[in-house]
C-alpha cells in the first residue's frame, strides 16, 4: 500500500515528531498553571490523582489520538470525516475536530496573555528592575502588571504576533529548530534553579508538600482540575496532536515516543512546583496564590543567584518560547483545516485564527482589571475561558476520540497503525481506551457538574 501523505508535509526527521509534541505539551501548563493548581488545591493528594490521570488516562489518549491523526493524514476535522467514512459511521465524529479547533482558540486567548507577562518579565529580569529588591517588592510588581490594561495588551498583541508569524510559514521550518535548540535549555535551566532550592531551607518543606499525600483536602472541584490539567498539560482533547500526528512517518514507533512525551512533560512541572514552593515558603508567600505564583516567586530567586539578571533574563526568554511552541499547535487544528477546505494561503489562514484569538485575548486581559464585574458562570472572562476547555472541552474531546477508537474504527486497522508488538502492552492499552479513560472521565465530570 503507498502511504498517503499530508497536503502540509511531513516531518523531515526521525525526532522531529518527539520534538514538537513535546514543544506542544511542555509550555505554560507545566511551569505557570501546574505549580498554581497544585498550590490552590493542597498538594500532595492533588498531585497524586494528576499522576495516576496522565498514567491511566493522558497517555493512552495521547496514543490514540496521535494514531487518528497518522491514519486520516490531514487537519483534525478532516481526518476525523475520512475516518469516520472509512468506518462506515455517521459523519458527526467530524465533531471531535470542530470541537478541538474551537477549545484551541478559546485556549490560544487566554495562553497569549500569560505568555504575555513571560514575554513582560523577560523586560524587567533584563532591565535589573529587582535587583536588591526585597522578596515583597519583587513579588508586588505582579500586581503593577495586572491593573494595567494598556501594558497587558501590549505584550499579549506581541506575543500572538509571533505566534502568526511561526504557523504562517508552515510549522515546520521555525518549530524544529526552536525546539531543538530551546526545549533542552529551558530544562537545564529547571535544573539549575532546583539546585539552588535544594540549598534552601525551606526545600524539605516544599516536598512535603507536593509529595505528602493527605486526601482530606482532595476536593471534587480538585479531582475535576486534575483530570482537566491532564488534557492541557499533554495537549490532548483538541487536535493539536492529531495534527502533528499527520505530519508522522509510519516508521516510528508510537508507544514509545508516546511514554517518551509523558515523562518528560510530567519531569517539567515537577521540577517546576518543587521550585516554586520552595520559594513560596521560604519567603511566607501564599501557596494558593493563584495564577500570579509563578511570577511572583522565581524572580525572587533569580535576585538571590549570582548571575541572576542575566539567568533569569535566559529564563523568562525560555519560558516564552515553551509557550510559543504550544501556541503555534494551538492555533494548527483550524489553520490547517481553512488551508485544506478553504484553500486559504496559509498566511492569510493563520492571521484570520491569530485576530480571532488576538480578540478573545483583550477581553481576557480586561477582565483582570477594568472588566473585572463582567462575569459568565460566576467567573470572570479569563477564568471562564480557561475553565470552559480544561474541565469541559478538553476531557469531553478526550472522551469522544477514546469512544471513537475503542467501539467505532476496525479494530484489525487500530491495531496495524498503533504498533505495539507485545502482545499484553496492546491489549491493556486497548482496554484502558476502552473502558477506563471514558468511563473516568464520564464519571469525573458528571460528578462535578451534577454536584
Ligand atoms: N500543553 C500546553 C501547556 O502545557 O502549556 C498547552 C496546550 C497546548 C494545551 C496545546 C492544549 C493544546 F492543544
Amino acid at each position: 500500500m503507498t502511504e498517503q501523505q499530508s497536503i502540509h508535509g511531513v516531518w523531515t526527521k526521525r525526532w522531529t515528531f518527539i520534538l514538537a509534541a513535546t514543544g506542544s505539551a511542555v509550555g505554560l501548563g507545566n511551569i505557570w498553571k501546574f505549580p498554581y493548581m497544585t498550590g490552590e488545591n493542597g498538594g500532595g493528594a492533588f498531585v497524586l490523582i494528576y499522576l495516576l490521570f496522565i498514567a491511566g488516562i493522558g497517555i493512552p489518549v495521547m496514543l490514540a489520538e496521535i494514531l487518528l491523526g497518522r491514519r486520516g493524514r490531514a487537519s483534525p476535522i478532516n481526518s476525523m470525516h475520512k475516518l469516520a467514512d472509512e468506518a462506515r459511521s455517521t459523519p458527526f465524529w467530524g465533531g471531535i475536530g470542530w470541537l478541538g479547533a474551537l477549545a484551541g482558540l478559546f485556549i490560544l486567548s487566554f495562553y497569549s496573555v500569560v505568555a504575555g507577562w513571560a514575554v513582560f518579565y523577560v523586560y524587567l529580569m533584563a532591565s535589573g528592575t529587582f535587583t536588591g529588591q526585597s522578596a515583597e517588592m519583587i513579588s508586588g510588581e505582579f500586581g503593577n502588571l495586572v491593573s494595567d490594561p494598556g501594558r497587558l495588551v501590549d505584550w499579549h498583541t506581541l506575543f500572538m504576533a509571533i505566534t502568526v508569524a511561526v504557523v504562517a510559514n508552515g510549522i515546520h521550518k521555525g518549530l524544529e529548530m526552536a525546539v531543538q535548540l530551546l526545549m533542552p535549555l529551558l530544562f537545564i535551566m529547571l535544573l539549575v534553579l532546583l539546585g539552588y532550592s535544594a540549598t534552601q531551607e525551606s526545600f524539605s518543606q516544599s516536598l512535603a508538600f507536593m509529595f505528602r499525600v493527605d486526601f482530606s483536602r482532595l476536593s471534587e472541584t480538585a479531582i475535576l482540575s486534575a483530570l482537566g490539567h491532564s488534557f492541557f498539560t499533554l495537549s490532548l482533547g483538541m487536535g493539536a496532536i492529531m495534527a502533528y500526528g499527520a505530519y508522522m512517518s509510519r516508521q516510528q514507533n508510537l508507544a514509545s515516543t508516546v511514554v517518551t512525551i509523558g515523562l518528560l512533560d510530567t519531569l517539567v512541572a515537577l521540577v517546576a512546583g518543587t521550585v516554586i514552593f520552595t520559594i513560596v515558603f521560604g519567603n511566607g508567600l501564599e501557596p494558593g496564590a493563584g495564577p500570579s505564583l509563578m511570577f511572583q516567586t522565581l524572580p525572587i530567586a533569580f535576585s538571590q543567584l549570582p548571575g541572576g539578571v542575566v539567568l533569569g533574563t535566559i529564563f523568562f526568554v525560555l519560558v516564552t518560547a515553551a509557550a510559543w511552541s504550544s501556541a503555534i499547535s494551538l492555533a494548527e487544528p483550524a489553520v490547517a483545516w481553512a488551508v485544506e477546505t478553504l484553500g486559504m494561503n496559509r498566511g492569510v489562514a493563520a492571521l484570520i485564527v491569530g485576530v480571532l484569538a488576538w480578540f478573545l485575548g483583550v477581553a481576557c486581559a480586561l477582565s483582570l482589571n477594568i472588566w473585572s464585574d463582567v462575569t459568565l458562570f460566576n467567573n470572570n472572562i479569563f477564568d471562564f475561558f480557561d475553565k470552559l476547555t480544561t474541565n469541559i472541552m478538553l476531557p469531553l474531546g478526550g472522551l469522544l476520540i477514546c469512544l471513537f477508537v475503542g467501539w467505532v474504527m476496525d479494530r484489525a486497522i487500530v491495531r496495524g497503525e498503533v504498533d505495539i508488538d507485545h502482545p499484553t502492552i496492546y491489549r491493556v492499552w486497548f482496554f484502558l481506551v476502552r473502558f477506563v479513560s471514558p468511563v473516568g472521565v464520564a464519571v469525573v465530570m458528571f460528578n462535578k457538574l451534577m454536584g
